[in-house]
């Protein structure tokens, strides 16, 4: 009895620290996780580092600097457009030793957890897609990784039921009372998790355009190439009724005014490959980002940590507030030598493209919301604007249309099917 209660205590302490460590971070720089050695950062999928599991996402995640690893709490891999090190020696014949040694050993039969399964599979599919879209260089190489890739991908997949069932991990979070669920007017930099977002006739009113994704930038760039399907919520302090009034305005009049106090987010949900060769939108929710109009622009991020998420601490989410720069970027961080400061702050990398435009901050800045304005990434010339009010089905749907006739998809098939 004594010794179960201990054992409780001591349970209790370490999700205290961690949580500890999420709440600090809200200050702190983003590597949340204690390094006791610099093996534990990757003991991941399975306690022991040097499970093959571990190995191989190890190997695929892994950049260094400085002596200094970088990786293992990032949700997207380290890869740019113009990454070499994939296809150098040492490193590639290490990198098919282990694929291989997962193949030839049936490493997927080490882990039955479908929360682990998933998150393996979708980060083995992240390294494919890139392979695919990296493919004017190196090819040989780059068909040996793919091929092996692809069968880890298609061993570890789930039935369609079993990734419908996997946890809501937002819901997760919100239960967590761990983040702040709204703006902090007294702690702007604090970043919060809204609790209603996702409930219907909540204020929070999902964005979406006839016919395309009505995020078609993220959609159809690195990193993401349709392997999530993101939606955008527009929420002014003026209740569900005054943000639809809003979104009409946005249509109907040539100089809106956004409310002081509006919110956007732009939320990301993962898909799956089903162990059918269908793509799942499973309840996974990946990364959520938040703009609030004070009217100067506020911004928040929160993303996936898979520690976390496995240990199932507040459904996985971390505020960041470093980000690597891998969507519409210069290129590779650490071949191009950009040190020291190899990640980019939280709120300047947004204002990068959200920047006020013009910089009367209350009606001008209806421009920053691009979905709407699309001011500097505008739509092709035969496409118009209609917004209405989305949901993920239509979104998903959407995103399936323009995934299955993208080559990343049409290489991962031809695999699969051999
Ligand atoms: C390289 C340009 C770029 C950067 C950097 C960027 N965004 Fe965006 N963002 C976009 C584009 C483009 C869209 C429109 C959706 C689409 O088509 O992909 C968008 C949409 C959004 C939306 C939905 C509302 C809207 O404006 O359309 C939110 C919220 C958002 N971004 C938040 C952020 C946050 C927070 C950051 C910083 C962590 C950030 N963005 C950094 C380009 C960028």
């Amino acid at each position: 009895m004594k010794k179960k209660r201990l054992k409780n205590l001591t349970f209790i302490f370490i999700i205290c620290l961690l949580i500890g460590c999420i709440n600090a971070e809200q200050n702190n720089k983003d590597e949340v996780i204690p390094l006791q050695g610099k093996e534990s950062a990757w003991a991941i999928y399975d306690s022991d580092p040097n499970h093959v599991w571990n190995r191989v996402f190890r190997q695929l995640y892994q950049r260094t600097a400085d002596g200094k690893e970088y990786g293992f709490n990032e949700l997207d891999p380290l890869l740019w457009f113009d990454t070499t090190y994939m296809f150098t020696e040492p490193f590639y014949q290490q990198t098919i030793d282990v694929l291989d040694e997962f193949l030839n050993t049936n490493g997927e039969t080490l882990i039955n957890d479908p929360l682990k399964r998933a998150m393996f599979q979708r980060d083995m599919w992240a390294v494919f897609d890139w392979l695919i879209v990296r493919e004017w260089e190196y090819a040989s190489q780059s068909l040996e990784l793919q091929s092996r890739l692809s069968q880890i991908i298609k061993r570890v997949a789930l039935s369609k039921e079993q990734i419908l069932s996997l946890p809501n991990n937002y819901k997760q979070a919100v239960e967590a009372k761990i983040f702040p669920t709204d703006f902090q007017a007294q702690y702007p930099e604090n970043a919060y998790l809204p609790v209603d977002l996702f409930e219907a006739n909540s204020a929070w009113v999902p964005l979406s355009r006839e016919d395309a994704p009505i995020v078609i930038t993220h959609t159809t760039s690195s990193p993401f190439l349709g392997r999530s399907v993101f939606l955008v919520f527009i929420r002014t302090p003026n209740g569900r009724q005054g943000t639809l009034d809003f979104i009409t305005s946005l249509q109907t009049q040539s100089q809106p005014i956004t409310p002081i106090g509006t919110e956007t987010t732009l939320v990301r949900r993962m898909l799956l490959i089903s162990n059918q060769g269908d793509l799942v939108l499973s309840p996974l929710f990946e990364k959520i980002q938040i703009r609030r109009f004070n009217p100067e622009q506020t911004f928040y991020e929160f993303e996936l940590n898979r520690n976390y998420l496995f240990k199932n601490i507040a459904g996985g989410f971390i505020p960041k507030k470093e980000i690597f720069s891998l969507f519409m970027n210069h290129g590779d961080e650490f071949e191009n030598n950009r040190r020291p400061e190899l990640k980019t702050t939280i709120p300047n990398i947004c204002l990068s493209c959200h920047y006020d435009y013009p910089s009367t901050a209350i009606s001008g800045n209806t421009q920053s919301i691009i979905s709407y304005s699309r001011h500097n990434f505008p739509l092709s010339e035969n496409e118009t604007l209609n917004l209405l009010v989305g949901d993920w089905n239509s979104e998903f749907q959407k995103v399936i249309a323009w995934k299955v006739k993208h080559k990343t998809w049409m290489s991962l098939t031809s695999f699969w099917n051999q």
